[in-house]
């Protein structure tokens, strides 16, 4: 009974490199049934890189890769798709001018009728795309509707609801709620654990804590291609995960990087005040005195003296002291 116990999906020790470019470097991992896994690092970490290789984009350099305690490697998407594991990207392969239920059978369409008589059941594929979406808890006005006229949240959640129905044991999720406001993003959120439920095993891609905490069961944490390790929710406070992510040291070097911006930018502005005094007083003598507007006439001298002035000012006072 090991294959009941065995993770749907794990890869232990897996880097990848493209040429020099270190993408990834020494990295486990593992998904279980009825859990959400949450990937979570900075731009570059490494993320995209490490769901490509389950999902037989790119195979992994060095280490291996197990589904479901079977050592694997997939030659193309297809035999991720095969083995059960489904994707769903931000931008989602869906087609805006045709309609959810086109959309939800895309590659698989339910057909009627023989030889050229075959066309599109366009009556079953709009009751299973209503039921499957039902059982999700999405309830679309009309599943004839075009694909582009639901929200953002609504279009991720058809995806979700097509993996599940088309027999996914995995659903890998690359960033689902990053261009989301909150209540949708909470609409994504909630199918997910509707996934979860169904004992899909789920790896969750975010920048955002705030998404992922609520719904993660562990957290994996990417910083430039290397692992911070691994951490279940009870051992790790939303905080915590704030800080690894954002990384002590650099907190700090930016930290000082800002203190030295608003210390420069002070200097400068102190500077720049000179330098209008130094101009006021100096159209005050070429006008004798006066503080009014020069007419007309004498403008370009006053004007072209004072830029010269202006721009030697400013000159002295950037360089070095
Ligand atoms: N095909 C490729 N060729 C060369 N370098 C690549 C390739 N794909 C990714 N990389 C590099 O690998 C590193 C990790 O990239 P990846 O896209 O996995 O990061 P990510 O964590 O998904 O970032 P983001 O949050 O911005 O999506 C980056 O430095 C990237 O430039
Ligand atoms: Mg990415």
């Amino acid at each position: 009974m090991t294959a009941t116990v065995a993770p749907l999906l794990e890869v232990q020790n897996v880097s990848k490199y493209f040429g020099s470019v270190i993408a990834l470097k020494d990295i486990s991992m593992h998904v279980n049934a009825g859990e959400v896994m949450c990937l979570l690092g900075d731009n570059g970490a490494g993320k995209s890189t490490l769901i490509k290789i389950f999902a037989g984009v790119h195979q992994a350099s060095e280490g291996r890769f197990l589904v479901e305690g079977r050592e694997v490697r997939f030659a193309s998407p297809r035999d991720a798709l095969g083995a059960g594991i489904a994707t769903v990207y931000q931008d989602l392969a869906m087609i805006p001018l045709l309609s959810v239920s086109r959309n939800f059978f895309l590659g698989a369409e339910p057909t009627t009728g023989r030889g050229p008589w075959r066309r599109f059941d366009v009556g079953r594929a709009d009751r299973i795309t209503r039921d499957e979406l039902a059982k999700m808890g999405i309830h679309i006005r009309d599943t004839a509707q075009p694909v582009g006229t639901l929200s953002g949240g609504e279009r991720q959640s058809v995806a979700i609801a097509r993996a599940v129905y088309f027999g996914a044991k995995v659903l890998i999720l690359d960033e689902p709620t990053a261009a989301l406001g909150v209540k949708e993003a909470g609409i994504v959120l909630r199918y997910i654990a509707q996934a979860r439920a169904r004992g899909l095993g789920v790896i969750f891609i975010t920048h955002n804590v705030h998404h992922a905490y609520p719904i993660g069961d562990r957290f994996t944490l990417l910083n430039r291609g290397r692992s911070y390790g691994t951490f279940a929710k009870g051992d790790v406070s939303r905080e915590e995960i704030v800080a690894m992510m954002a990384g002590g040291e650099e907190l700090e070097e930016l930290g000082h990087e800002l203190e030295e911006f608003a210390r420069g930018d002070s200097v400068a502005a102190a500077r720049l005040a000179e330098t209008a005094r130094e101009l006021e007083a100096e159209a005050r003598a070429v006008s004798g005195g006066d503080t009014t507007p020069v007419p007309a006439g004498s403008h370009s001298t006053v004007g072209r003296q004072g830029a010269a002035a202006g721009s030697d000012t400013i000159g002295t006072t950037t360089s070095p002291d």
